[in-house]
């Protein structure tokens, strides 16, 4: 069972940052998951909301900012946004890296970064798995791309995204836990699609969600897996 790290290790450190993958790389995790928004001058920038006011000292959408002026911003006064080379270069093929395209427009900026590790940098696509709750931009992704492993996000619809992955030869289903019981895990699994399922945080669920056999967890602490 994969021990995915929720924007890196968000439960202990400030959520997609390089010190909050560094950290979930110290618990030793399978997976990095992670957001990505583009800035205006389209760098992948690593970040979850469309603004930056919620992490950051600044005020503005992120794709109204260029990549040097997100840099010039601070999360909790310490930490630099991260653009998504950066957190490649960190993570350095020590894990996975679960992708989540917050926008369509990411996408074939994403693509292009990982066809670029893979050609020219020596890494390998199961070192990438993109995800989204925007079907569409994974719909580009494999347009793109017949070897790019994705990922089907769900909060609502199992059977959906079920279709959906078997459509666009999905690796895996993200769903919210809630979704999830014994038999639709099983269901899922039986026709090759894995199961990772999010956020997983309490310690009593995530034994419940062990229980189901799922292929591995999502959690802002991966260490409790
Ligand atoms: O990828 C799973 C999870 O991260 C999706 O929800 O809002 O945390 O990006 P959110
Ligand atoms: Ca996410």
């Amino acid at each position: 069972m994969l021990k995915i790290g929720h924007r890196g290790a968000k439960g202990s450190e400030p959520e997609n940052t390089l010190i909050s993958f560094q950290k979930a790389l110290d618990m030793e995790v399978d997976g990095i998951e992670l957001d990505v928004h583009l800035s205006s001058d389209g760098e992948i920038i690593v970040i979850h909301d469309e603004t930056v006011d919620r992490t950051t000292n600044g005020t503005g959408l992120v794709n109204a900012l260029s990549c040097r002026e997100l840099k010039a911003l601070r999360i909790n006064e310490e930490h630099q946004v991260s653009t998504l080379r950066e957190v490649f270069e960190l993570v350095n093929q020590n894990c996975f890296m679960n992708i989540e395209l917050k926008t369509y427009e990411t996408a074939d900026k994403v693509v292009e970064l990982i066809e670029e590790h893979v050609s020219e940098k020596n890494w390998n696509y199961s070192h990438f798995l993109i995800s989204s709750f925007d079907w569409n931009a994974l719909q580009q992704v494999r347009f793109l791309s017949d070897e790019i492993q994705l990922g089907v996000l769900t909060e609502t619809d199992l059977d959906l995204a079920f279709a959906f992955a078997k459509f666009i030869k999905a690796k895996s289903i993200h769903p919210h836990f809630h979704l999830l019981n014994k038999e639709n895990v099983l269901k899922i699994q039986e026709k090759g699609i894995q199961v990772f399922p999010w956020t997983v945080n309490e310690v009593e669920d995530i034994a419940k969600i062990k229980g189901y056999n799922v292929n591995g967890i999502i959690s802002d602490f991966p260490n409790r897996i």
